[in-house]
C-alpha cells in the first residue's frame, strides 16, 4: 500500500518560541485592544493567521543567498540574478523591482490610467483598488457568478466573468479602459483560482479590442497547481510549465513577492512594453530606487531570486494545497459555514452563517475572530462589515456584503499539529456559538477604520 500521509516537506533548523497565555490574560489583551486584534502586539499571539504576506519562513538555500547579496547601488549582480529568475518562470521582456505589490501597483496606474478610464479585474485587492482610484480611474470587479456564493463549490469561482467584460467594453468603450486584470488567485473572492480557459478567453476579448491584459500574480503559483489538479489536459504538465503558460496571454504583471515569491519583503512590475517601461522606471526611480533595486536591498533580490524558484516546487505545492484544505475540511465537516471549496492560501469562515443571532451592523466577524483569540490565542481577520460597511452621520451602519472570517496560512510556519490544534479551537467555539455576543464600535477612523478601530460587547 503506498503511504497516504503528507507531510512538511522540510525539516526545521531554527526555532522561534511562540507563547502560550492563560484565558485571563487573553482577556485583559482584547480588552486592552478595544477587541480589534490590529491592536495586539504579535508576542501576545499564539497561532498567528492575519496574513500570509511576508509572514513565511525563508529556506536555508534562501538564507545563504542572503550572504550571497551584493549591494551595490546601481549594477548588482543581485539584480541580475533575481531578473534572470523572474524572466524564466514569467518571460516578460523588462522586470522592475519595488519594494512591496502596492507599489508596483501604484507605478502602473499612473502611467497607464488617467481619471475617467475604468479597470476591470475579477476582484480588485483593496490597495489595488485603491491605487487604481488614487488616479482618477474607476476599479470595477468582474467575478463569475458563482464566484458570488460562498457555499456552492465549484473549481475555478476566481474567474472572471467574460460576457460582463464584453459588456463593460460596449458600455464604456475601449478608449476608456486602459488595461484589464486578473488576480490569480482571487484573494479577496475567498483564494480561488482562475482557469487557464479563462485567462485565454480574457485574453481574447482583450485582444478584440486591443486592450493590454495584466495578471496580479501575488499567487501564482498556488494557481498554476489548481490549474493542475482541476484542469483537463494540464494533469502532466509542471507547475513551472503552466505558469509559463498563464504569463504568456498577459503583456505584463504586478507582483507582491511576500506571497508566492516565498520572501518578506519585495516586489516586481513587469512589462512587454518598452515605452511603458522607460516610463516605470523613470517614476520608479523618483520614489522606490534606481531600476536595478526599487527600494530593496541586494540581499532582498538574491533571496526572491531563490524563493520564485521554491515556490513552484511540486511538492512544497502540494503540501501548501492540500494543508489549507485540511483546516477547512476538518472544520466544514463538523458544519462550520466556510466559503467552499477551500483556497489556497486560506480559509474563510461566513461568519453571518456562523452567527446567524449576530446581526451584521453588530460585526459577528469581528465578534468571532475575539472567540478564536479568547479560546486558543488564534489571530484572524474579518473580511466584512468592519473592513467593507461604513456608518452615516446619523449613526445608520451600511454593512458589507459578506461578513468573512479570513485564516491566512503562512509559507511553510506552522506544522500539522499547530493546525490541529486550530481546528479543535474553532470547533469549540462552534458548539457554544448560541452565547457571542455581537459586538458595539466605540471609536473609528474615517477612513480604512478596521485597522484602528475599538469595540465592545453589546450589554457591557
Ligand atoms: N494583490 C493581492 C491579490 C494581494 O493579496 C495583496 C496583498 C496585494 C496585491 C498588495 O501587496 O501587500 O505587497 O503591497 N495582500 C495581503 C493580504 C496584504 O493580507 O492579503 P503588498
Amino acid at each position: 500500500m503506498p503511504i497516504k500521509t503528507i507531510i512538511e516537506p522540510f525539516r526545521i533548523k531554527s526555532v522561534e518560541p511562540i507563547r502560550q497565555t492563560t484565558r485571563e490574560e487573553r482577556e485583559k489583551i482584547l480588552r486592552a485592544a478595544g477587541h480589534n486584534l490590529f491592536l495586539v502586539r504579535s508576542q501576545d499571539i499564539l497561532i498567528d493567521l492575519l496574513t500570509d504576506s511576508g509572514t513565511g519562513a525563508m529556506s536555508s538555500e534562501q538564507w545563504a543567498a542572503i550572504m550571497r547579496g551584493d549591494e551595490s547601488y546601481a549594477g548588482s549582480p543581485s539584480f541580475e540574478r533575481f531578473r534572470d529568475s523572474v524572466q524564466a518562470i514569467m518571460g516578460f521582456k523588462h522586470v522592475i523591482p519595488t519594494h512591496q505589490g502596492r507599489a508596483a501597483e501604484r507605478i502602473l496606474f499612473s502611467v497607464m490610467c488617467v481619471a475617467g478610464d475604468v479597470v476591470p479585474n475579477n476582484t480588485h485587492f483593496d490597495t489595488t483598488r485603491a491605487n487604481c482610484e488614487f488616479v482618477g480611474a474607476q476599479a470595477l470587479d468582474l467575478p463569475c457568478a458563482e464566484g458570488r456564493q460562498p457555499s456552492v463549490a465549484a473549481p475555478f469561482k476566481g474567474n472572471m466573468d467574460v460576457q460582463a467584460l464584453e459588456r463593460t467594453i460596449a458600455e464604456h468603450g475601449a478608449k476608456r479602459i486602459p488595461l484589464v486584470m486578473l488576480t490569480v488567485t482571487n484573494n479577496s473572492g475567498g483564494g480561488q483560482p482562475v482557469s487557464m480557459a479563462n485567462i485565454r478567453a480574457v485574453r481574447a476579448v482583450c485582444d478584440k479590442h486591443r486592450i493590454p491584459l495584466y495578471i496580479d500574480a501575488c499567487r501564482y503559483a498556488e494557481n498554476a497547481y489548481f490549474i493542475k489538479q482541476r484542469e483537463p489536459g494540464y494533469e502532466k504538465a509542471t507547475p513551472r510549465e503552466i505558469a509559463k503558460e498563464m504569463f504568456s496571454y498577459a503583456d505584463g504583471c504586478t507582483m507582491s513577492a511576500k506571497k508566492d515569491g516565498m520572501v518578506n519583503i519585495g516586489g516586481f512590475l513587469c512589462t512587454n512594453d518598452d515605452t511603458l517601461a522607460q516610463r516605470e522606471k523613470d517614476l520608479l526611480i523618483l520614489t522606490e530606487g534606481f531600476p536595478t533595486y526599487g527600494g530593496l536591498a541586494g540581499r532582498d533580490l538574491d533571496a526572491l531570486a531563490v524563493g520564485m524558484n521554491e515556490a513552484l516546487e511540486e511538492d512544497y505545492l502540494h503540501y501548501r494545497i492540500v494543508s489549507t484544505a485540511y483546516l477547512g475540511d476538518h472544520i466544514s465537516e463538523a458544519g462550520v459555514p466556510i466559503v467552499e471549496p477551500p483556497g489556497g492560501h486560506a480559509i474563510y469562515i461566513d461568519a453571518r452563517a456562523f452567527l446567524p443571532h449576530i446581526p451584521p451592523a453588530q460585526f459577528p466577524g469581528v465578534a468571532l475572530a475575539a472567540e478564536l483569540f479568547l479560546e486558543g490565542g488564534i489571530r484572524s481577520v474579518e473580511i466584512g462589515t468592519l473592513m467593507f460597511g461604513k456608518r452615516d452621520k446619523d449613526g445608520t451602519e451600511h454593512v458589507g456584503p459578506m461578513d468573512l472570517l479570513r485564516l491566512a496560512i503562512p509559507r511553510r510556519v506552522y506544522t500539522q499539529s499547530h493546525i490541529d490544534y486550530c481546528v479543535e479551537v474553532i470547533l469549540e467555539v462552534w458548539r457554544r456559538r448560541n452565547e457571542i455576543r455581537g459586538l458595539k464600535l466605540t471609536h473609528q477612523a474615517p477612513y480604512l477604520r478596521h485597522f484602528t478601530a475599538r469595540l465592545e460587547p453589546f450589554g457591557t
